[in-house]
């Protein structure tokens, strides 16, 4: 017995449980042996905690597992039959044998010295020398899950199915699909500045997953379990599941079950490769379900939907009759590296039309977010996520006819054809009835209420309110239903919700802007209101009112006649018939005009107001072309906590993203300002900022304008539309030169927004700008979306560890640091900044 010692954990056991080490958790001598057949062969930990054996998967199979109350925290992944038997070899080697013979797996440990093994009670199986020195264990060579006391370090691999999760020597922690595909990629915050010497993570009994390295002071938490520091006989750990997912679970002892009490990817459509190839994830109420795309398509497996659809036609059996079929809401998951060359600035039609002339090419998706990104896909194996909140469409190649997917209601089949029939016609006549009986009722109605005074026209309360005091009128639903005739006529939709013509009673023409995914309350909405009814402004499109109505939630705002500048700067021709082609001193009236606005947004106002989303998008012309921008005091509304749609309606879009951004940084007033300077550039170019073409050397506008700049050319960034007629040079100039300005990569070289307006007006004079650095070139990559939603979670228990979210907190600094745009846009804005340049 003198031999007893277990490999990493306290010796006060030693002594207490000497008599249970008796009977179970004594040394394995060499020469033992297990066997599939006899189940009950066992190799314990001392307190009986943890025990290696044969798991029974199903009647004909195995797996050789260490588990926890039947929980497996370590396993072999080849699947062994009946007749193996798992041997400790005399010459130290440990092996598993298939009945037929064959090696499944082996340590790899002969003649390494090797003359015992131990089970310890933190789970770890260890192969010992004689003087104890562990030459092999399993918490070094872990498999898919880490308890307690395991440290991971760089280099180890958990890996399920096609799935693998490392930690690199920078201290990220990733998950990957097949190698190669980066879905999720979490590192540390950014306060962490630290080059790490030797990083570990280990999960704390305690339930927190954490960071260690030498040159850190302390640990970094990564991730809190929900139950974390919770007290009871409970045994937490970390696993890699099959479905791509890294959770924290914790399993009391005895129950022989576990409870997931962390997530790293929060939506699990994210996952790249979910349902398989070609499958498309979505979520019926609560969980993630797998389908195929339409009719053209068979699930590989029809037991299990997650293991992908092919093409009842191969694309390459019918040459000449390729159709694309279109999927709205739909997207395929773009993650790094995949997505590097195959990103195109083109419209929605070119996105289709270059996919289905491109050979290679199997599908492709359009993100309808402004940016008019679209990526191509060739590579073989393709992963899709539908969700009404998407806003991209997806398109994908198949052979004509192109069959949308059938109604649900037609999947129950199977039953007999004639109870299918009779289902049918009940079915159609309690439909008809039902009909029918809606419209009785509804010609009743018209009948006898049509006269009644207060239907016909909108009710005359308002019109006797007075626009001028500056109060917002408040509407009534029925009122807005009636003077947009029901939300007819759409003038666009942007990132708050779909914004309609409407005409009130007094016929004054305004936009309404129907909210999505407020949650706030009646009261605070009211506030909110408030605040940006009372900011006036020239260059601010005004608000006229709102309405607040059981869940619904409108803004009433003065109609542009010219709509918003896009449509001049990058879809009007060379001689536009439309007469959209932007004069320059038209386009610098507005530019001028806009940063007008925004300065008094920053500057000047009583509650300050950081935009976030300044963009083509959001500057809107009036009569005379003047600018007026729109959508501020938005981000607010918005509910913070609803991750669904915050992961796939980014508010703020890139391209016009401050580097801050993504890089985890506070947000302030000075993000606008490079917002601003990326429009600026649109506005003289007429071209997006982010736009690749071979005109600019196959290199981002923005990067390569500041070369042809550097270079001292500046007629080259002027848009060719307008080159030829009488520019003012000098103003071309002195614009390009503030864009430069404004679009530095660190904040404190931006100028204040009032400065931004002294030097376009030529009152000071501008230096030259050094050039802007162009480090968030792959911020377009997935990954900053799915960190949004996995470190999301991490910010919440990280508030919630410090009772509860502060609400005084945001006034300086964004409440959640850690958290990506989407949070931030949300929680941290309205207030001035005190930074200065
Ligand atoms: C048992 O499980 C294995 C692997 O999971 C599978 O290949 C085998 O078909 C299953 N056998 C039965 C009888 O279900
Ligand atoms: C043992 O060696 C074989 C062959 O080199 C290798 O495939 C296997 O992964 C090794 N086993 C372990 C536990 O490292
Ligand atoms: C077994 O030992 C481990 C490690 O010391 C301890 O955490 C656990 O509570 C013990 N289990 C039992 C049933 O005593
Ligand atoms: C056990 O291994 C260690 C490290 O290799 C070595 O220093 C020690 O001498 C070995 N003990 C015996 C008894 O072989
Ligand atoms: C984990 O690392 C720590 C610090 O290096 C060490 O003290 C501990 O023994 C390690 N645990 C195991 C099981 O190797
Ligand atoms: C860390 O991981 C990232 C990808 O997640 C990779 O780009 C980087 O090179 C890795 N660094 C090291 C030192 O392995
Ligand atoms: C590592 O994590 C940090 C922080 O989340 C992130 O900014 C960085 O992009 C990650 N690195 C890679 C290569 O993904
Ligand atoms: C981290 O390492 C890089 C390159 O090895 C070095 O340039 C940098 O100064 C280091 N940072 C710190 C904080 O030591
Ligand atoms: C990290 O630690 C190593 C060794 O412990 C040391 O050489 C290195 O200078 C440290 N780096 C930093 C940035 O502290
Ligand atoms: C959603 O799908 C899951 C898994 O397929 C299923 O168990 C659940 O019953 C479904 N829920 C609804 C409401 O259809
Ligand atoms: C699906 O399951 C049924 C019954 O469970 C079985 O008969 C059939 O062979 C399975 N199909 C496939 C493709 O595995
Ligand atoms: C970032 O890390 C530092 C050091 O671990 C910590 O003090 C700080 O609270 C973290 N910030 C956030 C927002 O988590």
């Amino acid at each position: 017995m003198k031999q007893f010692q277990i490999c990493s954990k306290p010796t006060f056991i030693f002594f207490f449980f000497f008599f249970i080490t008796l009977s179970a958790g004594a040394d394995i001598p060499l020469g033992s042996t297990l066997s599939a057949s006899n189940p009950t062969q066992t190799w314990s930990s001392p307190n009986n905690s943890f025990s290696l054996h044969f798991l029974s998967l199903n009647s004909s199979s195995f797996s050789l597992s260490i588990t926890y109350d039947s929980l497996p925290i370590w396993s072999i992944s080849a699947v062994a039959d009946a007749a193996a038997t798992f041997s400790f070899l005399a010459d130290g080697n440990l092996r598993l044998l298939s009945g037929a013979g064959n090696t499944l797996w082996q340590s790899n440990t002969s003649n390494s010295g090797v003359s015992h093994a131990t089970l310890d009670d933190s789970g770890n199986f260890c192969l010992k020398n004689r003087s104890n020195f562990v030459v092999w264990s399993t918490f070094d060579h872990p498999t898919d899950t880490i308890v307690p006391s395991q440290n991971f370090t760089v280099g180890m691999v958990l890996s399920s199915g096609l799935y693998s999760f490392s930690l690199n020597r920078t201290g990220n922690l990733t998950l990957q699909w097949n190698k190669d595909i980066v879905y999720l990629s979490l590192g540390l915050n950014a306060t962490v500045s630290t080059n790490l010497s030797n990083p570990r993570l280990g999960l704390q009994s305690i339930g927190i997953l954490s960071l260690y390295d030498d040159n850190l002071s302390g640990s970094v938490i990564m991730a809190y379990g929900s139950d974390y520091a919770e007290s009871g006989n409970i045994l937490r750990f970390l696993k890699l599941d099959s479905d791509g997912n890294l959770r924290i679970y914790s399993s009391s002892k005895g129950s022989g079950t576990s409870i997931v009490r962390w997530t790293a990817v929060n939506d699990q459509c994210q996952v790249f490769g979910y349902c398989g190839h070609m499958g498309i994830c979505s979520y019926n109420d609560t969980s993630p379900v797998c389908g195929c795309p339409s009719e053209n398509f068979d699930p590989v497996d029809p037991n299990d939907s997650s293991k992908g659809c092919k093409l009842k036609r191969e694309i390459r059996d019918c040459p000449g009759s390729v159709a694309m079929l279109q999927m709205d809401h739909t997207k395929f998951l773009t993650y790094p590296p995949e997505n590097l060359n195959d990103v195109y600035f083109v419209g929605i039609s070119a996105c289709r039309g270059n996919c289905l002339s491109g050979g290679s090419c199997v599908g492709s998706t359009i993100l309808a977010d402004g940016s008019g990104q679209c990526y191509i896909k060739t590579s073989s194996f393709v992963s899709g996520y539908q969700s009404a909140a998407l806003p991209s469409t997806s398109y994908v190649k198949v052979c004509s006819p192109v069959e949308p997917n059938p109604p649900p209601s037609s999947e129950e089949g199977g039953g007999g054809g004639k109870g299918k029939l009779r289902g049918w016609v009940v079915a159609v006549v309690v439909l008809t009835t039902l009909v029918v009986l809606i419209f009785l009722e509804g010609t009743l109605w018209w009948w006898c209420c049509r006269k009644s005074p207060k239907f016909g026209g909108l009710s005359a309360q308002y019109a006797l309110l007075e626009y001028a005091s500056g109060a917002p009128v408040q509407f009534s639903y029925r009122d807005l239903q009636q003077a947009t005739l029901n939300f007819k006529e759409k003038l666009g939709a942007g990132g708050f919700g779909v914004v309609y013509k409407g005409v009130l009673a007094n016929k004054t023409i305004v936009a309404v802007k129907q909210l999505e995914g407020i949650e706030q309350g009646e009261k605070q909405f009211r506030m909110e209101v408030a605040t940006i009814s009372s900011t006036h402004h020239l260059n601010l499109v005004r608000l006229i009112g709102f309405c607040s109505e059981g869940k619904h939630r409108l803004l009433v705002y003065e109609f542009m006649k010219n709509g918003s500048l896009d449509s001049f700067l990058f879809f009007a021709t060379e001689n536009d018939k439309n007469g959209r082609v932007l004069s320059w001193e038209n386009r610098f009236s507005i530019a001028l005009g806009t940063a007008r606005g925004i300065t008094y947004l920053h500057e000047e106002c009583r509650d300050c107001i950081v935009h976030c989303d300044i963009k083509p998008e959001n500057i809107l012309l009036d009569d005379n072309y003047s600018a007026k921008v729109s959508d501020f005091g938005l981000a607010k509304l918005v509910n913070p906590r609803d991750h669904r749609r915050t992961l796939t309606s980014v508010r703020g879009t890139r391209g016009y993203l401050a580097p801050e951004w993504l890089a985890n940084l506070p947000i302030t007033s000075k993000s606008d300002v490079y917002s601003f300077g990326m429009v600026l550039l649109e506005i003289i170019s007429g071209r997006r900022n982010f736009e690749v073409s071979d005109q600019t050397d196959r290199k981002k506008f923005s990067n390569w304008a500041y070369e042809e700049f550097d270079k001292g050319i500046v007629k080259t960034i002027l848009d060719r539309k307008i080159a030829d007629s009488d520019v003012n040079m000098d103003q071309v100039t002195r614009a390009v030169k503030v864009s430069f300005w404004c679009i530095q990569e660190q904040p404190s070289q931006r100028p204040m927004m009032g400065r931004v307006v002294q030097m376009l007006e030529g009152i000071m004079e501008i230096e030259k700008p050094p050039p802007p650095k162009a480090v968030h070139e792959g911020s377009i990559s997935g990954t900053s979306l799915n960190m949004s939603s996995s470190i999301s979670a991490l910010s919440t228990f990280a508030t919630s560890a410090h009772g509860g979210p502060s609400s005084s907190s945001s006034f300086q600094t964004p409440v959640a640091q850690s958290s990506m745009s989407v949070e931030r846009a949300s929680s941290s804005l309205i207030h001035r900044e005190t930074t200065s340049s």
